[in-house]
């Protein structure tokens, strides 16, 4: 499997089994308890079908929309990751680049690996995403520095108060940076590319943290021992409130489920709600972000940005999202298999195509503009 024989994203997947030592491409690719909820994720956009509506005349495609106050060149963006330098020596820079050149927003993680201002030199829209740490003066750091740095849009995660029980990780031993251990060391040895760029490219670093807790230096440290630690467990609306005044500017709530959190979000003042279920890699067993598209388009449609992110491999999956009232759509592991396969170029390949995909089936839709996608132009299987 080459980039250039890519075509979708289980073609990318492929392609960064290939590339990965397997601790890291799990780590990617897993979810939580029974990955229930992840392959639901992708399975739930099956259970309806697309009704184009044909001879309407439609000859070009207009695909823009505005998000989080960003002009989008298309409805789709990249969610926040972490870790990414684990992925390809690039990292986040790859991400940036991707988006620069094909007119969409990029999101870089608190325990992203390149750091806020760095970033912040990239001409994209761009959205940081933020937790609400046990210490309130990280927090406060990291929003002024997102300040500083000129990020667009601020993304308040609170599905992630705690770890969720990723199985495959303790199996492969994931931490970070990695551990050689017998398990994973003939992983490593079998990947020497990237064995080689993890050594003698720049060291891996979680810049964004390192200033005020340990795991940001170069001690090995898990996702999950970061996330039960670091986290302040009783982040409730008031945190979310203060945190929407603090910023001042566009901010979403990533990891909304239920129509009465929707209803908050839209009383706590946030612009945009972030329909996620963290990729199917915290609660096993939630609903997949699709399949609760109605509700809460009925509930607070047009009252607040909705984002649908979880579960996107097709273009036909975004134009399913739109017409059930999303205002775009996020997603994580359709560009991450690709940065992993191909850094920046697998990146602007994986996101070209699905653009493609998304301007091939709105003119076979019989659609001029993401505004014409309406509710009717969907039909369920069951
Ligand atoms: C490897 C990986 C790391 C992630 N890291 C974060 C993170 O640091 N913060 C966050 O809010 N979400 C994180 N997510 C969740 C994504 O932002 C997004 O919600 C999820 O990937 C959507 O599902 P999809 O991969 O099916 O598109 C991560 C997802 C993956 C796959």
């Amino acid at each position: 499997m080459r980039l250039k024989n890519c075509y979708n994203t289980e073609d990318f997947r492929k392609l960064a089994k290939r590339r990965l030592p397997s601790p890291i491409f799990h780590y990617i690719d897993g979810g939580a308890d029974d990955e229930v909820t992840l392959r639901r994720n992708s399975d739930a956009f099956d259970a309806c079908d697309l009704v184009p509506n044909v001879l309407a005349g439609v000859d070009s495609v207009d695909l823009s929309t505005e998000v989080l106050g960003q002009r989008l060149d298309f409805p789709l963006f990249m969610s926040p990751t972490a870790m990414q330098r684990l992925f390809h020596h690039d990292g986040e820079r790859a991400l940036a680049k991707a988006a620069e050149t094909l007119g969409t927003m990029f999101s870089v993680s608190t325990i992203g690996t390149r750091s806020i201002e760095e970033l912040g030199a990239f001409a994209a829209p761009k959205l940081f995403q933020i937790y609400v740490h046990n210490d309130p003066a990280l927090t406060t750091d990291l929003i002024a520095r997102c300040k500083a740095a000129k990020f667009d849009a601020l993304a308040l995660t609170v599905d992630a108060i705690v770890a969720g029980n990723r199985e495959r990780d303790y199996i492969s031993g994931m931490t970070t940076p990695p551990r050689l251990t017998p398990k994973s060391l003939l992983s490593f040895a079998l990947h020497p590319e990237w064995s080689l760029n993890y050594v003698f490219r720049e060291k891996f670093e979680l810049p964004n943290v390192s200033k005020f807790i340990e795991a940001g230096s170069n001690v090995q440290y898990s996702v999950v021992d970061y996330l039960d630690t670091q986290m302040k467990r009783s982040i409730n609306w008031d945190d979310a409130a203060q945190m929407i005044e603090e910023w001042g500017g566009p901010f979403a709530i990533k990891g909304v489920m239920s129509v009465d959190d929707a209803r908050r979000c839209v009383d706590a003042g946030a612009s945009a709600i972030m329909v996620s279920n963290h990729g199917g890699r915290q609660l096993d067993g939630s609903r997949s972000p699709f399949d609760q598209l109605d509700a809460i388009a009925d509930a607070v449609g047009g009252q607040i940005e909705i984002i649908l992110d979880g579960g996107v491999r097709r273009g036909s999956h975004v134009l399913k999202a739109l017409a059930k009232g999303a205002t775009a759509c996020s997603g994580g592991r359709m560009y991450l298999y690709a940065l992993a396969g191909a850094g920046s170029a697998g990146v602007e390949r994986a996101m070209t195509l699905l653009k493609a995909e998304i301007e091939r089936d709105m003119l076979l839709m019989g659609c001029r503009s993401i505004s014409e996608l309406k509710p009717s132009m969907l039909a369920s299987r069951s």
